[in-house]
């Protein structure tokens, strides 16, 4: 006999033949099972896109989607926001790389540094994880000191030093993680005065905060930081401009050393940011001592097209209207989908402000607080053990119409202002038919009922 697992991937792949076949192409070119981010494996596949407009994307078997994946939370104004698609139309005619210094990086950085007045001064490179690097650069140069504090869970890209530690041939010696919102494991390190940087992610580890972060450990690091000299950045390559137009920070009211962008800042374009105080980014200045001087490459750096898109998307953030769209869907979906865990009296919940993070597991208390997991248990918000729960919720809203961002384990509803009531009440419809669906399948184990 079939079982209702055996009939979703029949009824997935029946309808998405050519992604199949593109599937089939890619797996042998991309050594991630035909896939090209971790976040895009999936078992058997994920669909090939064609074209995507606003709050939707349709596939090469004419499905369409209603999408939540938003360029793995690029995208606040969903899929070609009219201001940025005019601004790299011009662009494109006019030149994509000079290789040399143009006006638009000038507006550009002007309008990050008035939204984020962290911003004494602006670097900009290719991606998130590149502005990670050079903040640790920065943070060696001046302090004198070799070694990198960050927090367990929390991302940073995957380079050398910001991977996890555990990897297999990773030598980062210099780089220590301590658990996340333990403040005491904070000062214990940072007391040992070894450290040039402490890092941690804007909002919380994983995609804006799918674990949050504390305000008890949030408000020890600055003066914890500045007492031990260690110079502490907040990651807002996620949060940056998605938060609010200050980023996450200027929502908490907190003021790092250096603070890191990306995603948004580019309206959908690959660009990464270290912005932050001159006299720690003084190194990158050709006057600096030879001894404390970082000279930068990088050929993408600031090039013409990605200015163009990332200038007419500040633009757009800059009143803080899109943002407030987002959020206003994302509490309607929460609020909507909640209510539907709780009427099956399944132990599942979702949370988050503008990006909505999918937890099963015990729920030790309703909070008012929108960011907050059902539990301030570490352990609990990852728990591998309900990984498989939320892989399956993820394929069964695919298989109707609904693409989550996904990392294995983690479902993420990223919003944006492009999503309507009328996106959000179908997708309510799609997550109610996919757990009645798991239900009747027998997916969701007995842990998580009765709740
Ligand atoms: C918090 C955070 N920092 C850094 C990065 C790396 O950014 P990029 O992929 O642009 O290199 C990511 C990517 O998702 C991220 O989530």
């Amino acid at each position: 006999m079939r079982t209702g697992q055996d009939l979703l991937v029949e009824e997935y792949v029946k309808n998405r033949t050519e992604s199949r076949q593109l599937h089939e192409q890619a797996a042998r070119l991309f050594p991630a099972n035909g896939a090209t981010h971790s976040a895009r494996v999936m078992d058997p596949f994920r669909p090939y896109i064609t074209h995507a407009k606003g709050s939707r994307k349709w596939d090469v078997d004419g499905n369409e989607y209603i999408d939540y994946v938003m360029g793995h939370g690029t995208l606040i104004l969903g899929h070609s926001h009219p201001a940025i698609v005019n601004a790299l139309e011009k662009q494109v005619a006019k030149g994509l790389l000079y290789g040399d210094n143009h006006q638009l990086v000038v507006e550009w950085a002007t309008l990050i540094q008035q939204m984020m007045p962290v911003a004494e001064r602006v670097e900009f490179c290719t991606c998130g994880q590149e502005a990670n690097m050079m903040g640790i650069w920065l943070s060696r140069v001046f302090t004198g000191r070799k070694k990198v504090l960050r927090m367990d869970e929390n991302f940073h890209g995957w380079g050398e030093e910001l991977v996890r530690k555990d990897l297999p041939g990773v030598s980062a010696e210099n780089v220590d993680v301590i658990p996340f919102n333990d403040v005491e494991a904070a000062e214990t390190a940072l007391a040992t005065g070894e450290y040039a940087i402490l890092m941690t992610e804007g909002g919380g580890a994983h995609m804006a905060g799918q674990v949050p972060i504390f305000d008890e450990l949030l408000y020890a690091l600055p003066d914890l930081t500045r007492k031990y000299g260690t110079i502490w950045l907040i990651d807002e390559v996620v949060t940056g401009f998605r938060d609010a137009p200050g980023g996450w920070q200027s929502l908490k009211g907190v003021k790092p050393d250096l603070t890191t962008v990306g995603k948004c800042v580019g309206g959908g374009l690959p660009v990464g940011a270290v912005l932050g105080r001159a006299d720690i980014m003084d190194a990158l200045s050709p006057r600096a001592p030879k001894d404390r001087r970082i000279s930068h490459s990088g050929t993408w750096n600031a090039n013409a097209a990605v200015a163009a898109a990332g200038l007419a998307a500040c633009k757009v953030y800059r009143d803080g209207a899109p943002q407030e769209a987002a959020r206003a869907q994302g509490n309607y979906l929460r609020q909507r989908c909640n209510e539907v865990f709780k009427a099956r009296g399944i132990k599942g919940r979702l949370y988050g402000r503008t990006i909505m993070h999918v937890y099963f597991g015990p729920i030790e208390f309703e909070s008012e607080d929108v960011s907050m997991a059902p539990t301030r248990d570490v352990k609990k918000i990852t728990d591998p053990t309900f990984g498989p729960v939320r892989d399956r919720l993820v394929f069964h809203l695919l298989n109707r119409g609904v693409s989550l961002l996904t990392a294995i384990g983690s479902g993420y509803f990223v919003m944006s202002s492009a999503h309507t009531k009328e996106d959000v009440d179908e997708t309510v419809g799609a997550f109610e038919a996919s757990l009645d669906a798991m239900l009747a399948e027998g997916s969701i184990p007995d842990a998580l009922l009765g709740g």
